[in-house]
């Protein structure tokens, strides 16, 4: 932009502020466009000479990538992510892949980055792959950049060339909420929804960012996938696994058989025993086998068990049972054998409640699954609901996930909510909700300590939905997220248990000569704790913890008495890399009581969001003591909310400028909040002027912290809009910025309003004579200060013109043709009135205003006519555009009136010129040290110099290094020596 421009830019934004609020609609969270391949294959490209076809051969949807001729194995499907993805971001992706007729293959979701550092490739996840099932690819990837980023493309790659390959369902989404906590950790969040998870947005948002997997709450359940008999319902489970499969997620399959949920035509027919079996395993079959890709495990059975551990008098196992009655655990042994059966990839899980801990129904269910493993029986894993109102004997919990870890079964966390009282509003105090945030530390923190510990799932995750308040009135606000998405306690409990465990966090610094080492017990907080051996007082050592906002948190440490115990002393920073401020009194870990040793060390207020300095520096030991060492297990940081609601946070977008016919974007903006998480803070946009830039014309992206914003702007308009981004939280508290898009007009008008024109209505042809150097000038009348003239209507000031006149008019006010312009379409209008027969014979521009000696060009125009009874009409005529070199003109014209009768004539003469950006192409003649000047709008700057090695599809362009960016309207650009295979040049827009 110039600074003529930006002026411009400035003036007009200033003036026009008067913003127009509307909603936008927030589309998923994936920033891959076309993700499965519904819409054919643009944008994606098949990596090197592969071809790459769409057919209905898919893992959803009507569509998937299917990618042949492959003579290598990295020649996949491609997208460039460019400009979607920010420097610095992490993001979960995901992708579904199946290698054809090919056993033993595998595959790989990777990423190709250009950058400053040349072009590198990163693997997030592969698979060995067996013959044609459609396998899950998912890891995380953290976009980290040297220099300049000019590309970042997501592909899915793999099995031996000749193999073909399909490809369907790539998500990357924004890491954001409990997916960003767990980065690192084995394990995947989960939180079940129904059918609000596609008609109300921001929880269709949160789930779809916030979680790992993303299940159903009652979709997947006998009744509602299987309402009469040979009658199924797949809708409503697919449309909640669709949005899952959008998001990169996979879901826990909840539940085949159970005693509730069972549909009246199983359960008030009188079917035989074997009759009964043929529909369970029909079912079993049928539902297996339909989400054996998109559900990675099954609660095969669901609460067969009584609490006191015996077998519980179902539909299935004895009223009248599937054929094994009084056979114990015989039934739900036949279930998972049908399972297995259906789906061989399944894991295959029994679940239950109440026995989250050592108790008659987990010592029935332990017996169970010791016998399920000794025999061979499929069996997975474990399902503990965790409906709890309470922290349960966590040293309990510890004993009974030991030995089913120890069996060799995975260990799921299926249905968690803590349910606590609540009044007639539904509102619970803030002491319970202090207290619940403490029960899913303890819990999760407890879960993490088992390897075999693989999902942590909560029975919904807002209470907005939630089955507690139904089911247990008086109860409720059992879930991690208020009604309003806001983080309570219970969401800082898991994000501490999951992401502040002191064994993850880095160790910054600590005292020469001093060590530290991981020591593993399942009594601590997930299963570890760093030891810090200290030699004497005044020891430390610093952990780095990141500080997701701003304001006071309570902070708690878990410390434990260990072999040795000392006193020590917490200092943090205020903010990443600053001074460190003591908080609480010196601690005595040797003294205190309980087993967590959780202290309570006061409030702190942080200035600085990111990675803050913890530093527990030794200050003594007890008498009891031998030594000065440390066992610190966790830290937890707790809003305490005295500082009220935190309005959001908004990163600025810099102003943009483009041409008519482009639109801005995506460009990155960050959110954050500390109170809503930021998948349900509300992205609204105004626009200072709707009619170029109507806020429909906004669409914004992405999720979590992680929003894009495209703008486009309305077609054949031009000019200046200011566009501010509104971010408001669940409290009603908003931040704003705005910025400016200007958008250069492609048609230039060249003709001002307002001009005097000169006539000469002699009655006569003048022929040419009205061109020759020698006219009288001084003899021609001025017309009035208007366009045209000429109206007995009265639209137009009077002038009539008598009949068979001829007049010739030119138009006295100069205009300008600007540097570099572009003309195509150039045309000359007349607006004829009334019904007079009108010619327009000639048109003339002559350069710097001079009539007299100025002519640089003439044109006479093949005549066309205006008759007929068309009042208004505008007659355009093409004038060529060399017509227009830049700088000042005077534009002329004939027009000839042909008329019987006396009749008003209007005429109008306005140019107008398509204004169109050049597109400066380099010639790939040029040799290096080569030097060339190109001139180029100001509004079109912002470009830089990239090369290719080859012309032939996929021509891929790489940013030169050091090449200028240009911002001027003119430039001299001095080519780089070349290297072999840099060949051709371009400019891009950056
Ligand atoms: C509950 C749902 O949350 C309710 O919406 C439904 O009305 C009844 O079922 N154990 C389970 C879950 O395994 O399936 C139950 O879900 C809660 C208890």
């Amino acid at each position: 932009m110039t600074l003529a421009q930006a002026r411009l830019l400035k003036f007009l934004a200033l003036s026009l502020l008067v913003p127009t609020l509307a909603g936008a609609a927030e589309p998923p969270a994936n920033l891959v466009t076309n993700p499965g391949f519904e819409s054919g294959a643009a944008p994606w490209v098949a990596r090197g000479p592969a071809t790459l076809l769409v057919n209905t051969q898919a893992q959803t949807g009507a569509g998937a990538a299917w990618i042949t001729n492959r003579s290598a194995t990295w020649q996949g499907v491609a997208q460039s992510l460019l400009g979607k993805m920010r420097p610095g971001g992490s993001y979960f992706c995901a992708a579904w892949a199946r290698a054809e007729s090919a056993t033993n293959q595998s595959l790989t979701l990777s990423f190709e980055q250009r950058d400053g550092a040349g072009t590198r490739f990163f693997n997030v996840a592969s698979a060995t792959v067996t013959n044609n099932a459609w396998t899950f690819l998912s890891g995380i990837f953290s976009l980290n950049v040297t220099g300049a980023l000019s590309d970042i493309i997501v592909y899915v790659e793999g099995p031996a060339a000749g193999v073909e390959l399909r490809v369907d369902n790539v998500a990357v989404v924004p890491l954001a909420g409990y997916r960003r906590a767990a980065a690192g950790r084995n394990v995947l969040l989960g939180g079940v929804s129904g059918s609000q998870v596609n008609s109300d947005v921001p929880f269709g948002r949160v789930v779809g960012t916030d979680f790992h997997i993303a299940g159903t709450e009652n979709a997947l359940k006998f009744s509602s996938l299987h309402p009469s008999s040979n009658t199924y319902s797949f809708g409503g489970a697919d449309a909640i696994l669709d949005h899952a499969t959008a998001h990169g997620q996979l879901a826990r399959g909840h539940t085949l058989l159970w005693h509730g949920s069972v549909p009246s035509w199983v359960s008030s027919n009188a079917w035989t025993t074997s009759q009964l079996q043929t529909i369970a395993f029909d079912h079993i079959d049928t539902v297996v086998n339909r989400y054996r890709d998109r559900v990675f495990c099954w609660d095969v059975v669901n609460e067969a068990f009584n609490d006191n551990g015996t077998m519980r008098s179902t539909v299935w196992y004895d009223a009248p049972g599937i054929g094994y009655a009084g056979q114990g655990t015989k039934y739900i042994e036949e279930a998972f054998k049908r399972a297995r059966a259906a789906d061989p990839d399944c894991e295959l899980f029994y679940n239950d409640y109440s026995a989250e801990t050592d108790n008659a129904k987990s010592d029935a269910i332990y017996a169970m699954a010791q016998d399920f493993k000794a025999r061979g029986v499929p069996i997975d894993g474990i399902g503990f609901q965790f409906h709890i109102s309470s922290t349960p004997s966590l040293s309990s919990m510890r004993a009974n996930f030991q030995r089913f870890n120890d069996l060799g079964l995975n260990i799921h966390i299926t249905e968690l909510d803590v349910s606590v009282a609540v009044d007639s509003n539904g509102v619970a105090t803030a002491s319970a909700l202090a207290g619940q945030g403490d029960t899913y530390f303890n819990v999760i923190g407890t879960a993490l300590a088992f390897p075999r510990t693989r999902v942590l799932q909560t029975w919904g995750f807002s209470d907005r939905y939630s089955w507690i308040p139904g089911f247990s009135p008086g109860r409720g606000a059992a879930l991690t997220l208020d009604e309003d998405f806001n983080r309570k306690p219970a969401w800082w409990g898991v994000r501490d248990a999951l992401a502040n465990q002191a064994e993850t966090l880095a160790v910054q610094a600590m005292s020469s000569g001093d060590a530290n080492t991981l020591v593993s017990s399942t009594s601590f907080s997930a299963g570890a704790a760093r030891q810090f051996q200290a030699n004497a007082v005044n020891d430390f050592i610093t952990l780095g913890a990141d500080v997701l906002y701003t304001g006071e948190y309570n902070v708690r440490v878990g410390v434990r008495k260990n072999t040795a115990s000392g006193q020590f002393q917490l200092a943090i920073t205020r903010g990443p890399g600053g001074a460190f401020v003591n908080l609480g009194a010196v601690q005595d870990t040797y003294a205190a009581a309980t087993s967590y040793n959780e202290l309570n060390l006061g409030n702190f207020t942080f200035t600085g969001a990111g990675t803050n300095s913890f530093r527990f520096t030794v200050t003594g030991k007890n008498a009891s003591s031998t030594d000065y060492d440390l066992a610190i297990d966790y830290l937890r940081l707790i809003p305490t909310g005295a500082d009220g609601n935190q309005p959001p946070s908004l990163t600025p977008l810099a102003n943009q400028a483009v041409n008519e016919g482009q639109s801005v974007g995506p460009l990155n903006f960050a959110v954050s909040d500390r109170e809503t998480v930021e998948s349900a803070v509300a992205i609204t946009l105004a626009s200072s002027n709707p009619s170029l830039l109507p806020t429909n014309n906004i669409t914004i992206t992405g999720g979590g912290t992680e929003r894009w914003l495209i703008a486009t702007p309305a077609a054949n308009k031009s000019g200046v809009a200011v566009v501010t981004v509104i971010a408001t939280d669940a409290a009603g508290a908003a931040a704003s910025n705005s910025f400016v898009i200007g958008v250069a007009p492609q048609t230039t008008s060249l003709v001002a309003t307002g001009a005097v024109w000169k006539f000469n209505d002699s009655g006569v042809n003048l022929g040419t004579a009205w061109r020759s150097n020698s006219f009288n000038d001084a003899a021609w009348s001025s017309g009035p200060s208007m366009l045209g003239f000429g109206d007995a209507n009265g639209l137009l000031p009077s002038t009539v013109i008598a009949s068979n006149r001829q007049i010739t008019t030119y138009f006295r006010t100069a205009f300008t043709a600007p540097p570099g312009l572009n003309a195509t379409n150039l045309s000359l209008r007349v607006l004829r009135d009334d019904a007079a027969v009108v010619y327009l014979d000639g048109a003339e521009i002559w350069r710097d205003t001079n009539i007299t000696s100025g002519v640089v060009a003439y044109n006479t125009l093949a005549p066309v006519g205006l008759s007929g009874t068309a009042e208004s009409t505008w007659l355009a005529t093409n004038l060529p555009p060399a017509l227009l070199p830049a700088g000042l003109h005077l534009l002329a014209a004939e027009v000839h009136q042909n008329s019987a009768t006396s009749s008003d004539l209007a005429f109008n003469l306005q140019l107008t010129a398509q204004h169109t950006a050049p597109s400066p192409v380099l010639s790939p003649a040029m040799v290096a040290g080569n030097q060339f000047t190109l001139a180029w709008p100001g509004w079109a700057a912002g470009n830089a110099l990239q090369f290719a090695t080859n012309l032939a599809p996929p021509v891929l362009w790489l940013a030169l290094t050091n090449a200028p960016v240009f911002t001027n309207d003119e430039w001299r650009v001095t080519l780089p020596a070349m290297t072999n295979g840099q060949r051709f040049f371009r400019l891009q827009d950056l």
